[in-house]
Order: C-alpha cells, then sequence, then structure tokens
C-alpha cells in the first residue's frame, strides 16, 4: 500500500494538511506552541494512533508505524522551520526598532556653572594666594567676644549698634557674625606672627534693600610682621584693585574710624565707569568706595599677646557682593539671590 492510499484510510490523518497550514501560519512563538501541542502533544491524534500500534495486525504495525513515525518527522521539522523564521522576524524587529544610530548628533543637557559670587570669591582668593596670603576660616555662628570684645568694641561701645546683629534665642553671648574680622583674633590665638590670611565668608545683618541683604560675604585679610607699616597696606590694596579692576585704576585712602584699627581707612577706587571724571554710578565723584582697612590696633594684640612693639599689623575688609556688582556694573544687589537664570547665566 502506498502512503497516499494508507493516508487517505486513515480518516484522521486527513488533517495532516490542516496541521501545516496551521504551523505555516502560526504567527508568534505563543501560536506554534498552540499549535505543536495539538499535533504532537500527549492528547494528539498522532500520538493515540502511535500508542495503538501494539494492537494492530502484525500486518499493519511496521506500515503504521513508518506512516506515523513519518508524520511525525514532517511535522516536527515544519514546527522547527517555523519557528526559525519567527525568531528570525522577531530578531528583525528589534534590530530595526533598537537601532541606534552612532552618526547622530548627541543630545546636549544642561551644563550648569558656578554662581557670580563664587566666582568672584574665588577671583580674590587668587589674587592673594599670589601675594604669598593663606585662606582661614571661622565660625558662622560666633561669640560676642570674637565679634566685638576682643575686636576692640567692649560691650556699651556704640559701634555695637551699628551693626545691626542677629543675636541667637536665649544666648545673649551668642550671634551670626556680622563680618569676618573675628577670625583674626581666632587666627592670632593660634599662630605666632608672621601672619598672612584672608578669610572669606558669610556674614548677617538685619538689613534688607536694593544695596543690602541680611546675608553676604566679606573677605577679611590680615598681615602681621616685623616693620609693617601703611605703605605695605596701600601697596597690596593696589596690587589687590589692578589685578581685580584693570591695570589703569588707582586707589585712594580716606580717614574712617574701625574700633580695631588705628588709623583706619576706607578705600576708593577710580571709577571703572567714567574713569574719575564723575557720572551717575560714581556720583560725580570719580570715586567707589571698595574696602575698609587699617593697621591693626595695639589693643587687640593685647588680646592675643602679641607684642605691639615687636610686629605691626594691617588689615581689611571687603564686601564680595559690593565688588561683583562694581566689576559688572550691577544696581541691584538681590540679583544675586533671585536665582534668576536669564541674570546668572551671563557670566
Ligand atoms: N569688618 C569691617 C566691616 O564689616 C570691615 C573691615 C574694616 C575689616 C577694617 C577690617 C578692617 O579688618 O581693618 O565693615
Amino acid at each position: 500500500m502506498s502512503l497516499e492510499q494508507e493516508l487517505k484510510e486513515h480518516a484522521g490523518l486527513a488533517a495532516i494538511h490542516e496541521a501545516a497550514a496551521e504551523i505555516r501560519q502560526a504567527a508568534s512563538p505563543d501560536e506554534l506552541e498552540a499549535a505543536r501541542v495539538k499535533y504532537l502533544g500527549r492528547k494528539s491524534e498522532l500520538s493515540q494512533l502511535l500508542r495503538s500500534i501494539p494492537q494492530l495486525s502484525p500486518e499493519e504495525r511496521p506500515v503504521v508505524g513508518r506512516l506515523g513515525n513519518r508524520l511525525r518527522a514532517a511535522l516536527e521539522q515544519a514546527i522547527g522551520d517555523r519557528r526559525q523564521e519567527l525568531e528570525g522576524a522577531e530578531l528583525e524587529t528589534r534590530l530595526a526598532t533598537e537601532r541606534v544610530d552612532v552618526t547622530l548628533p548627541g543630545r546636549p543637557f544642561p551644563r550648569g556653572h558656578v554662581h557670580l559670587l563664587t566666582q568672584t570669591l574665588w577671583e580674590i582668593e587668587d589674587i592673594f594666594a599670589g601675594l604669598g596670603y593663606r585662606i582661614a576660616e571661622g565660625p558662622e555662628v560666633e561669640t560676642d567676644y570674637y565679634n566685638f570684645t576682643a575686636l576692640n568694641t567692649p560691650e556699651g561701645h556704640p559701634a555695637r549698634s551699628e551693626h545691626d546683629t542677629f543675636f541667637i534665642d536665649g544666648r545673649p553671648d551668642l550671634l551670626l557674625r556680622t563680618q569676618t574680622s573675628p577670625v583674626q583674633v581666632r587666627v592670632m590665638e593660634k599662630q605666632q606672627p608672621p601672619v598672612y590670611i584672608i578669610s572669606p565668608g558669610k556674614v548677617y545683618r538685619r538689613d534688607s534693600d536694593a544695596t543690602h541683604t541680611p546675608m553676604f560675604h566679606q573677605v577679611e585679610g590680615l598681615a602681621v610682621d616685623r616693620n609693617v607699616t601703611m605703605a605695605d597696606l596701600k601697596g597690596t590694596l593696589e596690587a589687590f584693585t589692578k589685578a581685580m579692576f584693570g591695570e589703569e585704576r588707582e586707589i585712594r585712602m580716606r580717614p574712617h574710624f574701625f574700633p580695631f584699627t588705628e588709623p583706619s581707612v576706607e578705600i576708593d577706587v577710580s571709577c571703572m565707569i567714567c574713569g574719575g571724571e564723575g557720572c551717575r554710578a560714581c556720583k560725580h565723584i570719580g570715586w567707589l568706595e571698595i574696602l575698609g582697612a587699617g593697621m591693626v590696633d595695639p589693643n587687640v594684640f593685647g588680646f592675643v599677646d602679641y607684642d605691639p612693639e615687636e610686629v605691626q599689623g594691617f588689615a581689611f575688609g571687603m564686601g564680595v557682593e559690593r565688588i561683583a556688582m562694581l566689576k559688572h556694573r550691577m544696581t541691584d544687589l538681590r540679583m544675586f539671590f533671585d536665582n534668576d537664570l536669564r541674570f546668572l547665566e551671563q557670566f
């Protein structure tokens, strides 16, 4: 009997074409698996046929066995082929959808930069580092002693009330430092002359308008050595001013008062907008105030056991915001703290 005849005789196996079609049309690995279970699984007609062989007559057994195995091999082959096709197709779609085009330009991401105040602070530090100064830091919550008393500003001194100090609740001896000057005392307590330090940091005063904020930044400077004179003070601050604002800038000293320096001065820089001719920025004076300074008062040395007969010193203190405002011709101090990127991105 030919295979075809055998096929026809086994009515159940007529479904073989249907099976082949279903396998070829399986659209996914899941559909293909369902077809495999249906046609080759334990309960499939083919499996049942093969299991029934022992009950057949001795003549039928080899024929049905051969036929059944061929069918099974053919179906397995068809399933294997279809599986490969499906896997190939899946790989194709993944390759197509997940393709990385390495020639595309990268996506730029916003890159921040250092705040103008920090830039200014770094610039000031660089200039003084170049002059041989080291950086010293001190606490922002300070004692009354370091902020005032040891800076020759005893209790009841009128200079204390000028500062609009923030005190700590319930601790009259503690305050937010109103100036970076207390660092002078802290450094001199720990170190013998010569001393060349600058001290950058935040300071606090109860003040708020276009040119005052309750927190702002200062850089304090202190030089103590033998034979230090006001000429050294002037030369140092002139070097600083020219490095900061340009070689063509001049400085001048005006007498002033600070409790911790004697004599005390305020230092002005020739107006960088009009060049000293007089304009609105300098209120037609030709000069802009940039910092306070003076020769360290011998009384301050008394608090740290330095001998004023042996050493002298000069000190200065400047507002970082003020320096940055003058350099960049800003009119409102509050812009530093508004965090408006349109402003900050300009620097
Ligand atoms: N501490 C002063 C202030 O906040 C600035 C200052 C002036 C500091 C003169 C000094 C100095 O060291 O000698 O206004």
